[in-house]
């Protein structure tokens, strides 16, 4: 597989990245993760914006221009024939002697690999996840994408470990999101609800699009947060990211929701994203 590293393509047993980098001494970093289908980017243009976003919050210079990432990304699609999967990017704060303090100046680190993997075929998708609630102990810049991912991680794991697929994340009584997915609901009213955006949750691209999507198929839409509860007893529920378009989910805390069983909604609003993004 080749990679990118700070203006190189090579072959990934060749990348090098100093142990000195602020990413891996102190999480200060911030990454996307784009899809591909069929060969091409599915919404870079949400990814680079959020990307900028992610950048500025954090006084992080930005490596190259917009133009120059979505170059790269093109480059790295047709070098490792890429023709399903992700692109991960990643910029860095750069190297320094370890200081909490960082000087201004420095030069970032910028990364990115592709992984193939089926995204369309889904079992998970057919099946649809099985998730346990867990108590959001992030921080409280979630709408930064930090590559701090280490509580994540461990819901992850605890999830899995309980014999489930992932994990949604509750802070006062309300869902945030799962560990690298944002959550929504179905009412039994047939209403679609998902969190509205703040600093606690990630503001998902594949979000974005599912909210126009929905609300260009004359779907109800409220923007709001949702108790555990309110999902169990919901008609549906599913969650949304990059990588796995809409994801229907079945089960929260051992209970089903709805019959426990794919729902419409999701399935439709699948189809319509898939179809949308090729
Ligand atoms: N994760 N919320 C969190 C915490 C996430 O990590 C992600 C994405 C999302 C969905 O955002 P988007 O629709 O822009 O992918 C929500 C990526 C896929 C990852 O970490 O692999």
């Amino acid at each position: 597989r080749t990679v990118y590293v700070n203006g190189a393509y090579l072959p990934e047993e060749e990348a090098r990245v100093s142990i000195f980098d602020r990413a891996f001494l102190f999480a200060d970093g911030v990454y996307e993760v784009t899809s591909v289908i069929d060969g091409k980017l599915v919404d870079f243009a949400g990814h680079a914006r959020r990307l900028a976003r992610s950048l500025a919050e954090l006084d992080m210079p930005a490596p190259c221009s917009e133009d120059e990432l979505l170059a790269i990304h093109r480059e790295l699609i047709r070098r490792n024939g890429l023709t399903e999967g992700m692109i991960y990017l990643q910029v860095t704060r750069g190297a320094a002697d370890r200081d909490f303090a960082w000087s201004e100046g420095m030069t970032p680190t910028l990364v990115l690999f592709t992984q193939a993997r089926a995204l369309i075929d889904s079992p998970a998708a057919e099946r649809g996840l099985k998730v346990i609630s867990l108590e959001d102990l992030r921080w409280g810049r979630r709408d930064i994408k930090t590559v701090q991912l280490l509580y994540p991680s461990m819901a992850k794991m605890q999830a899995k470990a309980r014999g489930k697929d992932d994990a949604w994340l509750v802070e006062d009584g309300f869902v945030t999101e799962g560990t690298s997915n944002n959550a929504w609901i179905v009412t039994r009213d047939g209403v679609l609800v998902t969190r509205d955006l703040s600093n606690r949750i990630l503001h998902g691209i594949t979000r974005a699009a599912v909210l126009r999507f929905a609300r260009e198929a004359q779907m109800r839409v409220e923007e709001r947060p949702f108790t555990i509860d309110e999902a169990k007893d919901a008609a549906e529920a599913f969650v949304t990211a990059a990588t796995t378009f809409v994801t229907p989910v079945v089960e929260i805390d051992d209970a089903p929701v709805g019959d426990g069983a794919p729902g419409p909604v999701a399935r439709r609003l699948r189809a319509i994203y898939i179809e949308e993004s090729r």
